[in-house]
């Protein structure tokens, strides 16, 4: 399957996520040889410019994925639950940017710099992360090759884009609003996110956590390959177009000094230490975006915890770019550079399981 060039379809095209991905495959020069972008029926017919040619939009349906290599999919969990099976019985091997999938402890859920050996045993279907738990897991890795985890603590800042083009939209018709004068008008989320922080982040949970702080609890239990992993979070949404921020609070398991783990942070690949405070120097959302890297700063010692075993810090990423399609576009590469295009089956491999019970428990 090292062919030099696949046909890849990106479901959700006309997205924010669909359009980064396009664009991200595009600046990484993935060898595409046919793109195939489809939707919705609404959008079925439209075309999009890319890169001085134009493409026609498709209708996501079962039949789109014949010949088809590697189906890119954002286009929410109900989509994703209905076609990305139906993509993989048409021969194709799907990346999947939805919650659907990500907890299935069949279906392999990798960030690419910390656990790609996983994508070996799929059978069809990769869960690409929580763009919350994408800028997280790198940076745990680190501490949990070194010193260990006994416990995670984080608070997320998380921008609108992840909620997709409609917030976007929102937001910046809630700031006119403002300027103008006149009041504002919330349809995506419950209240105005102009000026606001919204601790809701999808649906609430039995046990009072909402569905993302969960995710973020789950999905890096599962990625770190810790079941067990004690870890918290609280999401919440501002008013900032792209790039979610984190406040991490980790207690480790031997002693470890901000000096020690910003070197470690530093080794991961992808993760930049950018942390001067003196000079005013910390990751920002704004600075972040457009960025494919995870920026970490403010590392320092947690009081709260003895023997010099906690550690807080901020780490802020592009939640389009590595939250998403940059991650989903890291593991096709992996996947073609390994040739892991085609399912374990069919390869001889050994079908992918997830360590210990990591379902959520809500
Ligand atoms: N935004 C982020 O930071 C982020 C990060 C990680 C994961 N994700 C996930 O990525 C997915 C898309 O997010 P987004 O932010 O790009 O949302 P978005 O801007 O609202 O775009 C949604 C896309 O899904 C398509 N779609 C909707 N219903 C469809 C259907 N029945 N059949 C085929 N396509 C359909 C839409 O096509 P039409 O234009 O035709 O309606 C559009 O292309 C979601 O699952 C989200 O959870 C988002």
């Amino acid at each position: 399957m090292n062919r030099t060039s696949l046909t890849v379809a990106v479901v959700g095209a006309t997205g924010v996520v669909g359009r980064t991905m396009i664009q991200v495959l595009n600046e990484r020069e993935f060898p595409v040889g046919e793109l195939r972008l489809l939707a919705s029926g609404r959008s079925a017919g439209q075309t999009v410019s890319i890169d001085g040619r134009t493409l026609e939009i498709g209708e996501a349906v079962p039949a789109a994925f014949d010949g088809v290599d590697i189906a890119l999919f954002s286009a929410g969990g109900d989509v994703s639950h209905e076609l990305a099976p139906a993509a993989v019985a048409h021969g194709a091997t799907v990346i999947d940017n939805s919650s659907a999938w990500r907890m299935d402890p069949t279906v392999p859920l990798v960030v690419s710099q910390v656990n790609p050996d996983d994508l070996e045993g799929h059978a069809g279907i990769i869960a690409n992360p929580n763009c919350s738990t994408m800028q997280l897991a790198p940076v745990l890795m680190a501490l949990r090759d070194s010193v260990g985890l006994e416990r995670v603590v984080v608070d997320t800042y998380q921008s609108v884009s992840g909620t997709g083009a409609e917030a976007l939209a929102e937001l910046e018709s809630q700031i006119r609003a403002h300027v103008n004068g006149e009041s504002k008008t919330a349809s995506v989320y419950p209240h105005p996110i102009a000026f606001n922080a919204l601790p809701e982040i999808d649906v609430f949970l039995p046990n009072g956590y909402t569905k993302e702080e969960w995710k973020v609890i789950s999905e890096n239990r599962k990625i770190l390959g810790l079941p067990d992993l004690r870890i918290s979070c609280t999401a919440v949404r501002i008013p900032v177009f792209v790039s979610h921020s984190e406040a991490v609070h980790v207690e480790t398991g031997e002693p470890i000094t901000p000096e020690r783990a910003r070197r470690l942070f530093a080794a991961v690949p992808g993760v930049v230490v950018q942390d001067n405070p003196s000079e005013h120097d910390y990751p920002l959302a704004t600075e972040a975006a457009g960025r494919d890297e995870i920026f970490v700063g403010r590392v320092r010692r947690d009081v709260s915890v003895a023997d010099d075993r906690g550690l807080a810090f901020w780490v802020v990423s592009d939640n389009l770019r590595k939250g998403a399609a940059t991650n989903a576009v890291e593991l096709a590469e992996l996947l073609r550079e390994r040739d892991w295009v085609r399912p374990a089956w069919a390869r001889g491999a050994r079908p992918y399981q997830a360590l210990g019970a990591v379902e959520a428990r809500a």
